[in-house]
């Protein structure tokens, strides 16, 4: 069904200079994994695991993560040392991973757009790994359900305090089974008081690839930048998007609180109970 799922990477990490200066942000590790490997599991877990990532310049530690390292692994062969490469090693035995440059940054529209040729024509998943998601069941699976059921185009919500509002699209709807909303508004970082409600948009999506053509012609908004939000937007008006205020937790962990929170988090809860 959905197989694809395309990680935008492209982005500069300005929030944790001088560590991302030569390091991608989503290299950065909360524990001992990096961001973007957790994105990756979590993508897997849901069927989609044919993974394409949205690149630019200074990111070749992604690609590197996710191939194999010959030294290392002659290195350590038949060493204790050797389960410290088992998971990075399952999620590249599972996934096929394809590489697409973004040359300017121009937002995440037009990172997406980017990514078309890595998708083609079918539905896909978005993941921005950022936003660190720890469920039960994984979010993007969460997700992929209500695809089967609707199949339309789904963005995961969570409730943010107003003081939190101006830093995510937000989303305005019609609540038509718990939890579940068929979106009529949807502004990209909004004023609190121009909010449709205090439901944020937190980085996983589900699109179906009419979002390209519309992408095409969506012009730049918010900060002059190609936002996905006001394209689905535009699919909203013209057909269907949910929104899905998922089960579980989410760290931001572009910011540097809830990089440390999700650090404590993952330390706590996930990491000793391997
Ligand atoms: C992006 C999206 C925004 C969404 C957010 C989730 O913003 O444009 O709609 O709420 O991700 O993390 P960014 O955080 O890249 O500025």
């Amino acid at each position: 069904m959905i197989k694809k799922c395309l990680f935008p990477v492209a982005g500069y990490g300005t929030r944790f200079l001088p560590a991302t200066k030569s390091m991608p942000k989503e290299m950065l590790p909360v524990v001992n994994k990096p961001l973007v490997q957790y994105g990756v599991e979590e993508a897997i877990e849901a069927g989609l695991d044919e993974v394409g990532f949205v690149t630019g310049r200074g990111k070749r530690a992604i690609a590197d993560h996710f191939d194999v390292s010959y030294e290392l692994e002659h290195q350590i062969a038949g060493t204790s040392k050797e389960q410290y490469l088992e998971s990075i090693r399952e999620v590249m035995s599972k996934g096929s991973f394809s590489f697409t440059r973004q040359t300017e940054m121009a937002g995440l529209g037009d990172a997406i757009l980017n990514g078309r040729r890595l998708i083609e024509n079918q539905a896909f998943g978005v993941v921005l790994s950022d936003d660190l998601c720890v469920a039960e069941e994984g979010v993007l699976s969460q997700m992929v359900k209500l695809y089967k059921q609707f199949r339309c185009s789904i963005v995961a919500v969570q409730e943010v305090p107003e003081e939190d509002i101006h830093k995510f699209g937000v989303i305005g709807g019609e609540q038509i089974k718990e939890g579940i909303y068929q979106v009529n508004q949807m502004v990209e970082k909004p004023d609190p008081k121009d909010a449709p409600s205090n439901l944020a948009i937190i980085g996983r999506y589900i699109l179906t690839p009419d979002i390209f053509e519309i992408l095409e012609n969506t012009p730049p908004g918010k900060n002059n930048e190609v936002q996905l939000t006001d394209a689905l937007m535009t699919q909203a008006t013209d057909g269907c998007v949910l929104a899905y205020k998922f089960k579980g937790k989410r760290f931001d962990c572009g910011s540097v609180a809830g990089f440390v929170n999700a650090t404590n988090y993952v330390y706590e809860n996930i990491y000793g109970a391997k």
